[in-house]
């Protein structure tokens, strides 16, 4: 019977009624367009950077981010309030360290009582039902701006990886959920989760910035933590990734996973969004991606010239990320994205 029907000649469409199928037919009506939408956004799909400073004074604004401020701990504690009530589900964490306790060995940032680790604890016993994460790189805590200790001129690994451990181990004994790796060490993934277990830590979680790009998409969160003016004219080419490569992402990716990353990370986003795909398919296991300053300056810039419509181009770059693969995106829209899917 099947095989008298497709032996059947074509039937010459009568004229008028040509396409048989029309793509636009479901796409003709709102609930049609819903009811066969492949992805949905929602708040859960959101972690909100933010920044944190010393001192009561009140936050203050980011010229290059609008939006977003440097906040104290008590604003950072509204903020995180207000994340939790929108469903947003984590927190990353990124401190503004004074220049004076900036230094070459970076001992800031394994300093039990640092401005990270107090703001980790307060926020941990105000909004505990929020989710932690901590970049674990040493760039807010070097005079050079670097993300590791440096020896002429050179940025060397393992001694680095010593200082991450420290640091990590610091931001988990303040209570930190997830420590997330950021700044492109060889082998720093294993070695701080073997420090991490070995310390009680077993339940602390590594997200790792696995394929992290060497970008100039980072200005403006340079300038937000102050560690533009100390890096200058440097660059971070000699450990972050050449925006040429795309299997290296992968080969960055196994390792991490192989060393016990247990979420990965693809930084910066829109423009990196084959990567995010490709770990996606490669690894199935949770992937994040994180729209960087740049991307958000970018679409702010253009939206307050009146060139883009700010609402639309938020919540479709955040679904674009979601249709490549990523599980997650790290975005500095989180709470207006959130308000404009509640509304
Ligand atoms: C530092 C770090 C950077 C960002 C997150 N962690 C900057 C850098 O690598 O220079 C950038 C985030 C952004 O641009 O929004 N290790």
């Amino acid at each position: 019977q099947v095989e008298r029907l497709s032996s059947l000649p074509a039937q010459p469409q009568p004229v008028g009624q040509f396409p048989r199928i029309r793509m636009r037919r479901n796409r003709a009506d709102d609930w049609s367009r819903r009811m066969v939408a492949e992805r949905r956004l929602g708040p859960q799909d959101f972690i909100l950077p933010v920044f944190v400073k010393e001192g009561g004074a009140k936050r203050e604004a980011i010229d290059a981010m609008p939006g977003v401020s440097r906040h104290t701990i008590p604003s950072l504690i509204e903020l995180a309030e207000q994340a939790a009530e929108l469903g947003i589900p984590a927190l990353a964490l990124f401190p503004v360290v004074p220049r004076e306790l900036k230094s070459g060995q970076a001992e800031e940032a394994y300093r039990e009582d640092n401005l990270c680790n107090r703001a980790v604890a307060a926020l941990k016993k105000a909004v505990p039902e929020i989710g932690l994460i901590c970049d674990v790189a040493l760039d807010p805590y070097t005079d050079h701006g670097h993300d590791g200790v440096m020896e002429d001129g050179v940025i060397l690994n393992d001694e680095t990886i010593d200082v991450l451990i420290r640091q990590a181990l610091g931001q988990a004994a303040a209570g930190v959920d997830v420590v997330a790796p950021s700044d492109m060490m060889d082998g720093r993934i294993g070695r701080i989760r073997d420090a991490l277990d070995a310390a009680g830590f077993q339940h602390v979680r590594i997200m790792s910035y696995a394929a992290k790009y060497a970008s100039g998409f980072y200005g403006p969160f340079r300038e937000a933590v102050g560690s533009k003016s100390a890096l200058g004219r440097g660059d971070k080419r000699t450990y972050q990734m050449d925006p040429a490569n795309g299997d290296e992402a992968l080969r960055e990716c196994a390792l991490d996973v192989a060393e016990g990353a247990d979420m990965l990370m693809v930084k910066p986003g829109l423009p990196y969004l084959d990567i995010v795909h490709r770990v996606k398919q490669e690894f199935k296991m949770p992937v994040f991606a994180y729209q960087v300053s740049g991307e958000y300056a970018m679409m702010k810039a253009a939206a307050a010239n009146g060139w883009l419509d700010n609402d639309r181009v938020v919540l479709e770059s955040l679904m674009c990320f979601k249709r490549a693969g990523a599980d997650g995106v790290l975005t500095y829209s989180a709470i207006e994205a959130a308000q404009l899917l509640r509304s």
